[in-house]
Order: C-alpha cells, then sequence, then structure tokens
C-alpha cells in the first residue's frame, strides 16, 4: 500500500472519529453527565484531532495538492476553523444551554459539509 493510501486511510478513520467523539460528548452531556470531562474522554478527541490535522496536511504534501487551486480543500479549512469554533461553544459549561445546542447544530452541519466536499470535491470557484 502507498504512503498515501495509508495517510488517506489514517485521515478517514480519525474523520469518522472526531465526529463520534463530539456526539458522544454532546450527548454525556444533554442526559446531564458533564463528568465525562474527568476521563480519558477530556484528552482522547484532542489527540484524535491532531492525529487528523496531521494526516490532511501529509496529504497535500504527498499528493501535491495545493488548496489555493482545488476550492474544496480551501473550502474544508474554512469549515474546519467553523467546526472547531463551534465545537468549543457548544462543549463550554459556561455557556448558556440554548446557545449550546445552536453551536452544536451549527457544529454538525459544518462536519457534514466538510464529508460532502471530501467525497464530492466539487470545483467551487
Ligand atoms: C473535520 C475535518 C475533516 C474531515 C471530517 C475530513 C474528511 C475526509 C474524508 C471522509 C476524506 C475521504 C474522501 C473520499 O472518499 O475520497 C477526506 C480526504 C481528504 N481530505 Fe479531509 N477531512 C477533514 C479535514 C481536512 C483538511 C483540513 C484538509 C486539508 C488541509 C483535508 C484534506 C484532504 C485531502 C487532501 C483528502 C484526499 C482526497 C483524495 O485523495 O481523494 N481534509 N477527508
Amino acid at each position: 500500500m502507498s504512503s498515501y493510501v495509508i495517510l488517506k486511510h489514517l485521515h478517514m478513520t480519525t474523520a469518522f472519529l472526531t465526529v463520534i467523539l463530539f456526539t458522544l460528548r454532546l450527548l454525556m452531556d444533554a442526559v446531564g453527565r458533564p463528568g465525562w470531562r474527568q476521563t480519558p474522554l477530556r484528552w482522547i478527541p484532542h489527540a484524535n484531532d491532531t492525529v487528523l490535522l496531521i494526516a490532511a496536511i501529509s496529504l497535500l504534501v504527498v499528493g501535491s495538492w495545493n488548496p489555493l487551486e482545488q476550492s474544496w480543500i480551501l473550502a474544508k479549512i474554512v469549515l474546519l476553523l467553523g467546526y472547531i469554533t463551534a465545537g468549543l461553544f457548544a462543549l463550554k459549561v459556561t455557556v448558556p444551554r440554548p446557545a449550546r445546542v445552536v453551536a452544536a447544530v451549527l457544529a454538525l452541519v459544518q462536519v457534514s459539509a466538510i464529508f460532502h466536499l471530501a467525497m464530492a470535491k466539487p470545483v467551487l470557484f
């Protein structure tokens, strides 16, 4: 298997895990179990997201992808920043609950758009 294929598998696996781990933490909060913040669930998603990003950047280098030429990659990067920001608000205990729900929906919409862009690779501009 080429290094590109291995990186792509790593990227895709961590991409699925980021959604699973984010949703799991949202659900734990929703059912009144904020104690996950005192468990490994506090740091495992950060470790996963770090690997996700390292694999993404490695794919750009190994695959010679240029985000300035491939609009879907540029859009993914912008949406990733939105996903991170909305995700932070959604999981912040000091933010009022209605705002956290809106932030959670925004984060899930953006990560869904990232998946769509990754699979469809549309030419946006
Ligand atoms: C939460 C963030 C991300 C998710 C959920 C995600 C998801 C995915 C998925 C599912 C694929 C496989 C698509 C296919 O079936 O061909 C993929 C491929 C790829 N992603 Fe991401 N990605 C994310 C972030 C990024 C970022 C930030 C970059 C660039 C800096 C990036 C660059 C790439 C590249 C270059 C490919 C390979 C395309 C190919 O070889 O077909 N991804 N991504």
